[in-house]
């Protein structure tokens, strides 16, 4: 009984304080220019890769025509790297114009007139992490400016700055977002800059919410499963507290989803995928949609985690336990009662885990049952009762997940 109260609680606790701007009522969807293209600006010798608008216009073409958009991504993003190397002469930003010869506007209309939204990228100190000319001073005049643009989404990054002042300055670049009047996601870095700090500051994750969408905390993510593990790890160690915050209107980001990168394993990817949708993370995938793995795209279609992702509840996963590697996370999901459960294995050694477990050990402790589904291959599991054994084995580096609906 325990278990069942202590899932319900933490899928009913209500975020008294969040962004009012009406956006990510669930996490937002979307493509970012990042981890797969990282600041490559050279677009003579490297056209078909550089930051560039043809490549931003490439990606919000494959996003329209190849199902993603109807799966729900929706933001086409930019990170650092598309600017100029200075401010034009009354201080405004402005693109590379070499690489962006239309302008900021001219590519926003583009991305709107396929249905999509356009995403930007600016920084909180007096630079970009890149170099390129930063946000310090001049945040009232760049949030005026990205909302002439029509853009959608603002990245803010917090390098070159002092992290003991994210806490002023991201509530005002949020302020002078909100007065614009455009509907602007603010993704913010705000907790990262300080971790990065190395000193005592304990995130205020109530301030965050107010003033942010979404916020990264932690390091960036790379093409590499260490690299998720150890965002799984930290999700995990700072669980209670997370879990607090998340909620519509407001989320954890834990990065991007490498979905159709290099440097995973098909199992990998899907296990980032899966646990990302455990956390109600945001889904922003980078990666080339121009070439990507038919595996890979069906991973990142996948209704039932793509739906676990966006349950209306907005809750973190609860990790039950860890024992030798093997986590077990469960989250509260629509209609109440039911659960979505994930079985994240870690080890990357012998031939995966088997597992006899009774469903009430898992969270499933309603007399009334449940109807299971596998997510990957979407196979019905049949009903489940409190007292029934589910028998499975967990793949190394892998997920097992299930959706758990409750039965009336
Ligand atoms: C930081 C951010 C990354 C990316 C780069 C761009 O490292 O955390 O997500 O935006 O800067 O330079």
């Amino acid at each position: 009984m325990w278990l069942q109260q202590i899932l319900l609680l933490s899928g009913l606790v209500t975020l008294c304080f969040s962004l009012d701007n009406g956006l990510a009522r669930t996490p937002p969807m979307g493509w970012l220019t990042w981890t797969r293209f990282s600041c490559n600006t050279n677009c003579e010798q490297d056209p078909d890769y550089c930051i560039s608008e043809k490549l931003v216009m490439q990606m919000a073409d494959h996003m329209a025509m190849d199902g993603y958009k109807e799966a729900g991504y929706e933001y086409v993003c930019l990170d650092d790297c598309w600017l100029a190397a200075e401010r034009d002469v009354f201080h405004q930003l402005q693109p590379d114009r070499k690489r962006f010869p239309h302008g900021m506007k001219y590519l926003a209309d583009y991305v709107h007139s396929k249905g999509l939204k356009l995403g930007i990228y600016e920084d909180f100190g007096t630079k970009t992490c890149a170099g390129f000319p930063g946000s310090e001073f001049y945040m009232e005049l760049d949030a005026k400016t990205f909302a002439e643009w029509g853009i959608d989404l603002l990245k803010f990054d917090t390098c070159h700055s002092d992290a003991r002042e994210n806490k002023y300055g991201y509530p005002a670049m949020s302020m002078y977002l909100n007065q614009t009047n455009r509907k602007i996601l603010y993704s913010c870095e705000w907790p990262y800059g300080e971790l990065q700090l190395n000193a005592s500051i304990q995130t205020d994750y109530s301030a965050v919410r107010t003033s942010c969408n979404t916020w990264r905390n932690f390091w960036d993510v790379s093409d590499d499963f260490n690299s998720v593990k150890s965002i799984v790890g930290f999700y995990g160690k700072n669980n209670a507290l997370f879990q607090k915050y998340s909620g519509p209107g407001g989320f954890f980001d834990p990065d991007q989803v490498l979905v159709g990168g290099f440097g995973m394993s098909h199992y990998q990817q899907r296990a980032q995928m899966a646990m990302w949708a455990m956390f109600s993370a945001p889904l922003i995938m980078s990666n080339d949609l121009r070439s990507i793995p038919a595996e890979a795209k069906q991973l990142l279609l996948n209704k039932y985690i793509i739906s676990v992702d966006q349950d209306p509840l907005g809750t973190m996963a609860t990790k039950l336990w860890e024992f030798n590697g093997l986590q077990l996370w469960v989250k509260p999901i629509v209609p109440t009662g039911s659960l979505a459960i994930a079985f994240f294995n870690s080890n990357n050694y012998g031939s995966g885990t088997p597992l006899v477990s009774v469903a009430s050990d898992l969270g499933m402790a309603d007399a009334r049952g449940y109807q299971v589904t596998e997510v990957f291959e979407g196979t019905d599991l049949g009903t489940l009762k409190p007292d029934s054994k589910l028998s499975i084995r967990v793949n190394p580096d892998d997920v097992y997940m299930i959706i758990c609906k409750i039965l009336s």
